[in-house]
């Protein structure tokens, strides 16, 4: 099967930690001989001023339709007032296209500096498994006496069982894959707020239980308070293997699952959808970082991150994850790298972009 992406580059450095990323791609496939097609798109901040559009419905519908999956580079234009594009594109994929799993591997790769001392590559490697469509992200609210002494505004935290259970079965799924390749030791984490949010994470804690009683016997499942999993990320993070979490509290521990494993520089993210046909987007978790646009000096290697989870994860027509190899490949390509840079960071990294990239091309 020929696999079909879509590329979006979108803003600032997007375009050329994308470029990297397809030049790793280009030598990939010919390396493990799959074909493949890119049609890139111009969505971002440039378009959306000079024509208004941010996305479109057709637009969505022709990337829900045609493409297996999506590859986007970053979203954030310093024209642009902030929120517009993060949540008239980000969030609208994700949403439109139901990318329901929102996965983002904490790992940290050799050579790369820690802030956490005494910590190293076998110690951060865990796997976070964010919920993406639901919670205080589906924008239930609203405002009372708006603008008035006595205004009111509410922001809801929603939680559906629907959206809980899927999620927490991809999540069993995932723990239990893994650990059949030798990649983990079976144990699942909840991390919620049980203490305190006594309707949605109560929701979540008799879901987690019920499936894993019924459907997963084999995975040992844990629990931790969303605030003392940020006191575990930075005292036993060793502890982990994978984690489950819903969008809100996902969206926070992994920025600080980022900064263990060496910064935005290195950290990618999955938006998945993984139902049969569903088209899910890789994308660095960084920003556009507009300041080093067009200078050859932002790192290039979580775009490249995001190539390799896009070919370790995405399924073909039988449903088989058939470019895990391929995938992986790259993966180990990145981690002979890493002890190469000076530094992960933007300009400090004793490279070019480019030169990023062509080392990966080499290592692969
Ligand atoms: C992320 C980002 C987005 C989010 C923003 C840009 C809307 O922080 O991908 O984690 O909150 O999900
Ligand atoms: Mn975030």
């Amino acid at each position: 099967m020929t696999m079909k992406i879509a590329i979006l580059p979108g803003d600032g450095t997007g375009p050329e930690v994308v470029r990297e990323a397809l030049k790793v791609l280009d030598a990939v496939a010919s390396a493990e001989s799959f074909e493949f097609t890119t049609e890139a798109f111009d969505f971002g901040g440039d378009r959306y001023l000079a024509t208004g559009h941010i996305i479109d419905d057709a637009d969505l519908v022709n990337l829900r339709e045609n493409y297996d999956v999506i590859l986007l580079g970053a979203v954030g234009h310093p024209d642009v007032a902030p929120g517009i594009l993060e949540k008239g594109l980000l969030l609208r994929t994700r949403f439109a296209l139901d990318q329901y799993i929102n996965l983002r591997p904490v790992k940290l790769y050799p050579g790369v500096d820690c802030p956490l001392k005494d910590k190293g590559p076998d110690d951060i490697c865990f796997d976070v498994i964010r919920e993406n469509t639901e919670d205080l992200y589906c924008g239930a609210g609203g405002f009372l006496r708006k603008h008035t002494q006595q205004e009111i505004a509410t922001q809801e935290m929603i939680a559906t069982r629907f959206g809980v259970e899927r999620c927490l079965r991809y999540s069993f799924e995932f723990c239990r894959a893994k650990k059949q390749r030798g990649e983990g030791k079976g144990l699942l984490t909840l991390v919620h707020k049980t203490n305190v949010l006594t309707f949605a994470a109560d929701l979540w804690w008799r879901a987690f239980n019920e499936i894993g009683d019924a459907d997963y016997p084999d995975i040992e499942r844990d629990y931790n308070h969303i605030d003392a999993a940020c006191m575990w990320f930075v005292k036993n993070p060793e502890f982990y293997d994978t984690i489950v979490v819903p969008n809100m509290f996902g969206d926070i521990i992994t920025d600080l699952g980022a900064m263990i494993q060496g910064g935005t520089g290195i950290a990618a993210g999955g938006n998945i959808n993984p139902d049969a046909g569903g088209t899910s987007m890789y994308e660095p978790i960084g920003g556009s970082a507009p300041k080093y646009t067009g200078q050859d000096v932002i790192n290039p290697l979580a775009c490249i991150g995001a190539l390799a989870m896009m070919l370790q994860n995405t399924r073909d027509d039988d449903g088989e994850p058939a470019w895990r190899a391929a995938g992986n490949r790259v993966e180990n390509a990145i981690m002979a790298v890493t002890p190469k840079l000076e530094s992960l960071a933007a300009g400090r990294m004793g490279y070019s972009t480019r030169q990023v990239g062509d080392l990966v091309c080499e290592a692969l």
